[in-house]
């Protein structure tokens, strides 16, 4: 078996790890994995594997400069853009995003929002970003805070909270939707826009199986949440739900939820 790649092969992106015919298969079916050039793959097992791309991946290079750079790219097209604004029509006052990511979302708030909160743990392309909020008509506050810990608001502050690609990346996400129903006022909305866990029982085994790898290539992505649960189970009730798989998208990321959610009581 091959040695962790060297620093050299690591900043073209390609990693050589040892031969495994099924790992390589597993690996390569997946478009992420080969935009990242990690079709090298000659290791153990695709368990061997894991760690090895965790290595790669958890190096503050990666998470800093490639993965944001990634995001903006993947998530950022006119196509995105026109399911992101049916998403937040229905987003209005006093507004908090979670997982505001690169600020994907400002182009398509609609007027009604006054203005919006944006929470991220992470500071991505501080430029861009900043931009992004300067030519927002939507006046923005950032933090800069993990959405699982108890948030800085009061009990029912928001009339909306919005996620859009973000409960599939937060590590609690129990912990984080308890917060968001926290927050949002009782006759508040919460708009999500996620990908999750595929109906197709087959669609949904790979996703289990490729999980692994994609929370380390995607820095803590899961594929295979299944998103209208996790968010029954905070206590929303959800009153609309549109399901659909996303065009042009491997399977495994296909499956989209887009809805709007209320909450079922106030919970302390
Ligand atoms: C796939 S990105 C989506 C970004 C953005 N929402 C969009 O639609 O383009 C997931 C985002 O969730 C954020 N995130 C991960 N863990 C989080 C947490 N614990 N609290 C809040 N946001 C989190 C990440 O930093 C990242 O910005």
């Amino acid at each position: 078996m091959v040695a962790v790649a060297t620093s050299e092969q690591r900043q073209s992106y390609s990693i050589r790890l040892g031969t495994h015919a099924s790992c390589v298969q597993e690996i390569e079916q997946q478009q992420c994995c080969r935009k990242l050039n990690l079709s090298i793959m000659e290791t153990g097992t695709l368990e061997a594997c894991v760690p090895r791309l965790s290595q790669f991946c958890k190096m503050g290079f990666y998470a800093k400069h490639i993965f944001p750079r990634l995001l903006d790219w993947a998530l950022g097209n006119p196509q995105m853009g026109k399911y992101r604004r049916r998403a937040l029509e229905a987003a209005y006052g006093n507004t908090l995003e979670i997982g505001f990511g690169t600020g994907l979302n400002l182009p398509y708030y609609p007027q009604a929002v006054t203005q919006l909160t944006a929470l991220d743990p992470e500071n991505m392309l501080a430029k861009r970003v900043a931009k992004r909020i300067k030519e927002s008509p939507v006046p923005v506050t950032f933090v800069q805070l993990d959405a699982s810990g108890r948030l800085p608001f009061a009990d029912a502050t928001f009339d909306s909270v919005v996620t859009t690609f973000t409960l599939c990346s937060i590590d609690r996400v129990s912990a984080a939707l308890s917060e968001m129903h926290r927050v949002v006022k009782p006759e508040g909305v919460y708009l999500f826009f996620e990908h999750g866990r595929s109906r197709d029982p087959r669609t949904a085994r790979r996703q289990d199986r490729f999980n692994p790898i994609q929370n380390v290539i995607g820095c803590g992505c899961h594929v295979n949440r299944p998103i209208d649960a996790l968010i029954t189970t905070a206590d929303f009730h959800i009153e609309t739900l549109e399901e659909f798989m996303m065009p042009k998208t491997p399977q495994i990321m296909a499956a989209m939820y887009k809805g709007i959610a209320r909450k079922l009581s106030i919970k302390n």
